[in-house]
This record gives structure tokens, sequence and C-alpha cells, in this order.
């Protein structure tokens, strides 16, 4: 990949909610693409979920169909990584939060591809310079964190290991522009700017709920209307899964000291498995639907 949007092969590894819908702004913005995964089953599942981002992009209106069939025909499934990243200009990595898994992934498709071929990781959390410490040409990795879904959201945050080179910069801020996505470029920190920032408006959110200071609905409705957030704390932490954010919190909290403690309430709820949307319980109920309900934290 060069600095300004030229087509290049992208492989995508991993391909879950994230991998899929990087696969998708990948083709759809003339890169030809390789999705891979360590499951076949969640392959088919991440191609079909890209065949239904192009469906739901032509019945908004934002995608012509010759356009989507052009989009959907640039991207090919590949049923090992190896396949996968053979010939790529790119590789993006999105498989599961897992520090032995990714190192292991970046050593083993280092050997694979050109040394010039841009390495990223879209770790949520997880320290660049870890992730990628076992490589032999760490200076062309770097940290693309996409957010979800990724055909929606703007943001691809840039992080920048401690070996970085600064022209891997320069790819991965014009790879990312390419894909239309705004980016900001941070250090390898814990957190990065996005999520350490997240963590301190829930953790506040719970505290201001633990000394009383409003309910969960007025305390999202403050941030929703007073602050013109899209989403309030308690929604986002519930998108989130307290379990996710709990982990976050805990490697703020090692890196950063007590600021970042994790409150008791959010430590209660995620022992008594109230996880969020996925477990139909977090700080708001869910039914089957989806659709919130109320809040009933006392048990
Ligand atoms: N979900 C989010 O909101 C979000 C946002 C930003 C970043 N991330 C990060 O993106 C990454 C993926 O998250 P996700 O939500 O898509 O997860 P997911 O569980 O939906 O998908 C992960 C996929 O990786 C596959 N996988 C595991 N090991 C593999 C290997 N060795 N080789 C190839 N494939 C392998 C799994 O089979 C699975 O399909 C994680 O690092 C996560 O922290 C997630």
């Amino acid at each position: 990949v060069s600095s300004e949007h030229v087509p290049a092969r992208v492989a995508v590894v991993g391909a879950g909610a994230m991998g899929a819908g990087i696969a998708y702004v990948c083709a759809g913005t003339g890169h030809a693409v390789t999705l891979t995964d360590a499951s076949p089953a969640a392959l088919d599942a991440g191609l079909e979920r890209v065949r239904s981002y192009a469906a739901d992009g032509v019945r908004r209106g934002r995608l012509d169909p010759a356009a989507a069939s052009d989009l959907l025909a640039r991207v090919q499934g590949a049923e090992t990584a190896e396949r996968a990243v053979a010939g790529a200009d790119a590789v993006i990595e999105a498989v599961v939060e897992d520090l032995d898994v990714k190192r292991d992934l970046f050593a083993r498709i280092e050997a694979l591809v050109a040394s010039e071929t841009l390495l990223a990781s879209n770790t949520s959390a997880l320290p660049i310079g870890a992730v990628m410490g076992s490589l032999q040409r760490p200076g062309r990795a770097i940290g693309m964190h996409f957010f979800n879904p990724v055909p929606a959201m703007r943001l691809c945050e840039i992080v920048v290991g401690a070996r970085t080179e600064t022209e891997t910069v320069t790819r991965a801020v014009g790879l990312a522009q390419g894909l239309g996505k705004e980016t900001v470029v941070v250090r390898d920190v814990p957190g990065f700017a996005t999520s350490r920032l997240n963590a301190v408006i829930g953790n506040e959110a719970f505290r201001m709920l633990e000394d009383g200071v409003a309910t969960a609905e007025d305390i999202d409705t403050a941030a929703k209307l007073g602050l013109n957030h899209p989403m309030g704390p308690f929604e986002m932490i519930d998108l989130v899964g307290l379990d996710v954010r709990l982990a976050v919190m805990n490697a703020l909290e090692r890196e950063f000291g007590d600021a970042y403690r994790p409150s008791d309430l959010h430590r209660r709820l995620v022992r008594d498995g109230r996880l969020g949307r996925k477990s139909g319980r977090g700080i708001y109920e869910y039914d089957h639907a989806g659709r919130r309900g109320g809040t009933d934290l006392s048990a």
C-alpha cells in the first residue's frame, strides 16, 4: 500500500464481526480482499456478513446493484492464512483478543509475505509492541483499530508501536483514509485514546449511580441531551459487554493506578453474569428481540 489510495491486495485474517466489516470496506474502496478464518464455519458466516452489508447498502440506496456485485467479486474466501496472505500488500489481523494467538499468527504470517507488506492488528487493547514482539521486522507493523460496525463507524485509531517506522504510519494512515475513515495517531499505551476515554466516562457513571446521584436512565439522558453523546455511558457499556469493559479497566488500573479502579457495582454485575445485551441483562434488561426494558440493580 502506498500513502495514496491505490487499489491493493489486502488480506484480512479473522472473519468475525470485525474482520467481515473490514473486508467489506476494503472491497468497497476497490481493494482485492482475501478473507480467512481458522474456523471454516466462521469464514462462511463472515462471507455471509459481507454479502448482507452489501445487500443493506443497496436497500438503503448507498450502493447501486452493479457496484455491489463488483464489490462482492473483489472478496475471496481463503481456507488457510497461508493462502490468504500470499501476495498481499497489507495484512489486517482481526482474530480473537488473545496475545499468544496474535503473536503466533504474526510470526507465521511474516514468513509468508514480502518484506514490505504492511502488518496491522485490530486489537482493541493489547499493546502493539507485544502483539508484534515476535517479528523480525517490527518496523512495518502497526495497530489499525477499527470500530464496530466497521462500515458505519468513521474512525480508525492508528496505534504506533515503539519500533514502528514513520513510513509505516504514513502507509497505514493512507490505507485507512482510502477506506473512507478519519484517523487519529496514538502512542502504544494501554487503552489507546478511545478505550481510555470510554473507560473513564463509564467508570464515573458507575460511581455516580452508586452514590445515588441519578438513575441509570437519567445519567444516560444527561450524556445524550446535555453533552451530545450519541449513546449514554450505560447503553454503551451494555453494548460493549460488562466483562469486556472490566478487562479493559483492570489493564488500565495496572498501568495507571487507582483512578481506573473499576467500581464495586461494575464488578458485582459481572460476577452475577450480567454482561449486557449479549446476556439479556446488564445495567438494563433486554427482551428476546433486544428491546431495552427497565433496570433493577438491587439484586
Ligand atoms: N467487537 C468489537 O466491538 C471490536 C472493536 C474493535 C476491535 N475489536 C478487536 O477485533 C478483534 C476481533 O474481534 P471480533 O469482535 O471480530 O471477534 P469475533 O470473535 O467475532 O471473531 C474472531 C474470529 O477470529 C477467528 N480466529 C481465532 N483464532 C484464529 C487464528 N489463529 N487464525 C484465524 N482466525 C482465528 C475466530 O474463529 C473468530 O471467527 C479482537 O482483537 C477485538 O479485540 C473488536
